[in-house]
């Protein structure tokens, strides 16, 4: 196995798939041992900041948890109340923790301001979400897949939705693992040509692929082992909502959407979920869901990256 000592998680495409499935196998140990009840603490007397300048549920309890079950201390730094908001600059902050801190989460709105904070701080910076990625969840995601289907490669995930965050990442985590992605979006929002051409370059390389399917949910949908969805307005998207939820009408997730999938195809969703709008309770709540495992798996797979890049 490869040092991850030291590094940075801010995208999935900065990381090898040899990397990656580290990660994912770590994270099924470590969730291994702690239901056979075995309390590992390889974090031991370490701090771990969590800056948060969104809202969040998973993220949040998820990371602090894990941070505790991994021995350490966790510190919820709020962005409303840190000098950033006065000022001070992201270099500065990353200056300063990093004379404390063993590691840093960050959730916040632009990319770029994560790519500066890990440029400026000695330690190791994990991408909690941004407005272009969320890498953690992608991966807790991929653990899913695997434990359901027992194998990601030639895995075909469906993603209808706004081409964003969540979008970005499932393009960069399935290209990485030979994954067949299809991607049906609104022609007003689409991923980022940026994210699709390299996914499309590492799924050349992996023996898996890309496929853009603008306005066309069914066609994308069409044989699926998995239909993943999300919220239509994003986080900092809230005054568009109403615009978004018009031209997304097409883009919910139904049983006749599910019936266009294989017949054992799973459904998944980042969560939050908005009933309703991008899916209703009979999906969410119906047999094709793992939602919940899905949010469980968030735990997991954290504490293997923080393992990996603190430890
Ligand atoms: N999926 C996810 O990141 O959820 P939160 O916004 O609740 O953290
Ligand atoms: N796309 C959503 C994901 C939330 C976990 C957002 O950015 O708000």
């Amino acid at each position: 196995a490869v040092s991850l000592k030291g590094r940075d998680f801010l995208t999935i495409h900065d990381w090898t798939r040899e990397e990656l499935t580290q990660v994912l196998d770590t994270a099924d140990l470590l969730k291994l041992r702690q239901k056979a009840g075995l309390r590992d603490r390889p974090l031991e007397g370490r701090s771990v900041g969590l800056i948060f300048t969104k809202p969040s549920t998973r993220t949040r309890v998820s990371f602090e948890v894990g941070v505790y079950q991994l021995g350490a201390q966790p510190i919820y730094l709020s962005g409303a109340d840190m000098q950033l908001r006065r000022g001070e600059t992201l270099a500065d902050t990353a200056r300063t923790l990093s004379r404390y801190l063993d590691g840093i989460m960050i959730r916040t709105f632009a990319h770029a301001d994560v790519e500066e904070l890990a440029r400026y701080a000695d330690i190791p910076v994990i991408n909690g979400l941004t407005d272009w990625q969320h890498p953690c969840q992608v991966m807790g995601d991929l653990m899913t897949i695997r434990e359901k289907r027992g194998r990601l490669d030639g895995i075909h995930l469906a993603y209808v939705g706004a081409g964003n965050n969540m979008a970005h990442s499932l393009l960069e985590g399935g290209a990485k693992f030979g994954m067949r992605v299809t991607v049906a979006y609104p022609p007003e929002y689409p991923p980022d040509p940026v994210v699709v051409e390299r996914a499309k370059a590492d799924a050349a390389r992996s023996g898996g692929s890309v496929e853009l399917f603008p306005g066309d949910p069914e066609a994308a949908v069409a044989g699926a082992d998995v239909v993943y969805t999300d919220v239509w307005a994003s986080m900092g998207e809230e005054a568009q909502a109403e615009e978004r939820a018009r031209r997304m009408q097409a883009f919910r997730v139904t049983p006749a959407l599910m019936a266009r999938a294989k017949p054992d195809a799973l459904f998944m969703h980042c969560l939050p979920a908005h009933r309703g709008e991008e899916v209703v309770d009979e999906v969410i709540d119906g047999p094709w869901s793992v939602v919940w495992d899905e949010a469980e798996n968030r735990l997991h797979v954290q504490k293997a990256i923080m393992a990996l890049v603190i430890a």
